[in-house]
């Protein structure tokens, strides 16, 4: 089985990265052969500053295998290595409806407010589709947000075989409810565009800090409180064993518990359990140069992979 995913090098990790696809990849690698890529073709679809977009892929590398990515194990790429994959790109778009990138939410988001949209945003989706198709991955974990991007994967996949022969095979998506989606400071969901981010590496008073500023209802100290609608026990609920989340359900019934003590509770939770990580990528950062030779040969690793394929794609559409 061939597992891969991608993730954007938009800034610093947070708890839904972690939980909604860092967490997933780690356990996945030993289950089947496993790709993961940096996705910075992508990331030009919001046009980062070019300085900031070449330190955010330094640090996605970092951060990936701080938190377990094993480069024995798995091909960790950055996507650019390969352009092969804008090659395959521009032959799916080619058998891509314009109604399957018309219908879809992140676009249609991402345009609701206010973001005025270039093409590539508008066909963010085929690229998507030509890195999962371009390396035959059975399994791709992602977060939610990201499903329906995966159902269009599917989609010109199966439009590109009726057209052409059974070239590719059809992906499935890996979401474990349980992370489905991570909420962020503000209850909506955790995202670096919504500025509601509790990063996973940062120091110890800016952790504090995000964690101190998790919005919560206005009950006081004495008051019983509702663990289920209440952002911090959400948060919680992701670390904690089940007899420390039931505890904390109880206090929360039980009143005289306070939401600055839940937060401390989850502040120490997320600070002890980022622990060894933090090392390791420390350690990792005094070796960057090592880091980044192995990741450039990894990418040298997919090429010839990704190689494989567009031979098969070309003869296909009648290319060669
Ligand atoms: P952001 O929304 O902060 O820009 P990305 O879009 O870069 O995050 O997401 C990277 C990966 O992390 C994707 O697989 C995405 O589905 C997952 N992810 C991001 N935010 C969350 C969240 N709040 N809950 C669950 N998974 C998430
Ligand atoms: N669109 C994904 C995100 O923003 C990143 C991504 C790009 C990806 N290509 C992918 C994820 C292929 C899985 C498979 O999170």
């Amino acid at each position: 089985m061939r597992i891969l995913t991608g993730v954007q090098p938009s800034g610093i990790p947070h708890l839904g990265n972690y939980f909604g696809a860092m967490r997933q990849v780690c356990a996945l690698q030993e289950k089947g052969e496993s790709f993961l890529f940096i996705a910075d073709y992508h990331s030009l679809t919001t046009s980062p500053d070019p300085e900031v977009l070449r330190k955010n892929i330094v640090n996605l590398a970092l951060d990936f295998i701080a938190c377990g990515v094993d480069l024995d194990k798995t091909v960790f790429f950055r996507q650019s290595s390969v352009p092969q994959v804008c090659e395959l790109s521009w032959i799916l778009s080619n058998v891509t409806p314009v109604g399957f990138l018309e219908r879809a939410h992140s676009y249609k988001d991402k345009i609701a407010k206010g973001f005025s949209p270039n093409s590539g945003l508008f066909t963010y989706p085929i690229l998507m589709a030509a890195d999962i198709l371009l390396y035959g991955a059975d399994l791709v974990p992602v977060g939610k947000d990201q499903k329906q991007h995966l159902e269009i994967t599917r989609d010109i996949a199966i439009k590109f075989n009726n057209q052409y022969g059974e070239i590719f095979s059809i992906p499935e998506g890996y979401i474990p409810d349980e992370v489905a989606i991570v909420p962020g400071t503000d209850g909506q969901k955790m995202s670096k565009s919504y500025d509601n981010t509790i990063p996973i590496f940062a120091p110890e008073k800016q952790l504090k800090k995000s964690v101190m500023n998790i919005v919560t209802d206005c009950k006081g100290l004495e008051e019983p409180k509702d663990p289920d609608s209440c952002n911090v026990f959400a948060l919680y609920k992701l670390f904690a064993t089940p007899e420390e989340v039931q505890k904390m359900r109880e206090n929360y019934q039980g009143g005289n518990y306070g939401y600055g003590h839940a937060k401390l509770a989850l502040f120490e939770k997320i600070w002890t359990t980022f622990e060894p990580m933090r090392k390791r990528r420390a350690e990792l950062e005094a070796n960057l140069p090592e880091v980044l030779k192995m990741i450039e040969r990894n990418g040298e690793k997919a090429m010839e992979e990704a190689e494989k394929m567009m031979k098969k794609v070309r003869s296909a559409v009648g290319l060669r």
